[in-house]
């Protein structure tokens, strides 16, 4: 079964930046179909179990619509992460007005299905309101800016949101360079350390996150991000863990996982598996959703071997809400769960990895 491309996530590039429309990612006419209901023990169950949380991001729009996608959510995760709808454009769309309404959805499905919320994100290059890029602030005023949303944020979501993506790809694509954002343009590197702070004073609770992608093995670009950490930590500022997206393409998950993870453990944070899913060329075929499924054992055995690994999340449901075929054309079926909701062989794999 095919997602009409319509009510998929559009992309659509303008003047050379990215415009983002989120629809419905799954027609409501696919809860239509047999209800598939995976064997054994739900994950977010055997996660517990083994110490760890096993979560998905989740989206309230295709919650509302999709029975299946509903059901997979509360079955089998044990924590949610917002996957648009805590993003500056949806919190924060006009200067001083929030609109709670999305985020407030998720927040009260996680509530009653018993799961974790874990917020994402603060501040990020990527879905940010023109008021606030186009605003063209001095620092004075963007600082405040800053402040007032984290705070206004998290204070909203205390004690309902137990971990925050504080700042998220705060390095360029590749490569060991901070990404010439509009925090770092204007405020300097100094506008992490202050993000964190503003954060831990709005909700002490909370654990603070930076979420990095392509730091999943040793690289330049994770380095650097062991540096910054470091000196955050030494400066007694108030970091407590680094996500690892982990978005991999199929066979790409580094062998170093483990060690790369461990150095971060060792300076004290605890790391997350926050953005898991794993691409593969598509059509895919059963050689290539068996290597996947390794992939996603993989994966999950890491963090089980890792102390001070939390948890697991994979960046969706199933290949029908993925993010991956808009943004990546030719790459899909990267979920453990296939456009019906049916487990694939990576369900499975991630069921052993956490001892069935
Ligand atoms: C993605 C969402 O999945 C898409 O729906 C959206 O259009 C773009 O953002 N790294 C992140 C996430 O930190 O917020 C991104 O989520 C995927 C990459």
């Amino acid at each position: 079964m095919v997602t009409p491309r319509s009510t998929r996530l559009r992309l659509l590039a303008i003047g050379g930046s990215l415009l983002l429309f989120t629809a419905p990612a799954v027609a409501g006419g696919q809860a239509a179909a047999a209800q598939p209901h995976p064997d054994g023990v739900p994950l977010r169950e055997l996660g517990a179990r083994q110490g760890i949380r096993i979560g998905a991001a989740a989206n309230p729009f295709v919650l509302e619509k999709n029975r299946a996608y509903r059901t997979m959510l509360a079955d089998q995760y044990g924590t949610l992460t917002a996957e648009n709808v805590m993003k500056w454009d949806t919190l924060q769309p006009e200067r001083g007005v929030f609109d709670w309404s999305h985020a407030d959805a998720l927040v009260e499905f996680a509530r009653k299905h018993h799961q974790g919320m874990r917020g994402h994100t603060l501040l990020w290059h990527n879905q940010n309101p023109k008021w606030l890029t186009e605003g063209g602030f001095g620092p004075e005023e963007l600082r405040s800016i800053m402040r007032e949303h984290i705070r206004t944020v998290l204070e909203r979501y205390r004690g309902r949101v137990y971990a925050w993506d504080v700042i998220n790809e705060p390095f360029r694509d590749e490569g060991g360079e901070l990404r010439p954002n509009m925090w770092l343009k204007t405020l300097g590197e100094d506008y992490i350390a202050e993000a964190l702070k503003t954060a831990h004073e709005a909700d002490p609770d909370a654990r603070l996150y930076i979420n990095e992608f392509g730091i999943e093995g040793r690289n330049a670009k994770s380095d650097a991000l062991y540096e910054l950490a470091k000196s955050l930590l030494d400066a007694g500022v108030p970091l407590h863990g680094i996500g690892f997206q982990s978005h991999f393409r199929v066979g790409g998950v580094p062998e170093d996982l483990a060690e790369n993870m461990r150095r971060f453990t060792e300076l004290g944070l605890e790391v997350t598996v926050t953005e898991l899913d794993v691409s593969i060329g598509m059509p895919a075929g059963e050689k290539e959703l068996r290597a996947q499924a390794d992939d996603y054992r993989t994966v999950v055995e890491t963090c089980l071997a890792v102390s001070g690994c939390k948890g697991v999340t994979v960046w969706g449901v199933g290949d029908a809400d993925s993010w991956i075929p808009s943004w990546f054309p030719g790459w899909g079926a990267a979920l453990p769960f296939d456009q019906g909701y049916a487990p694939k062989p990576a369900y499975s794999a991630m069921q052993e990895a956490l001892g069935r």
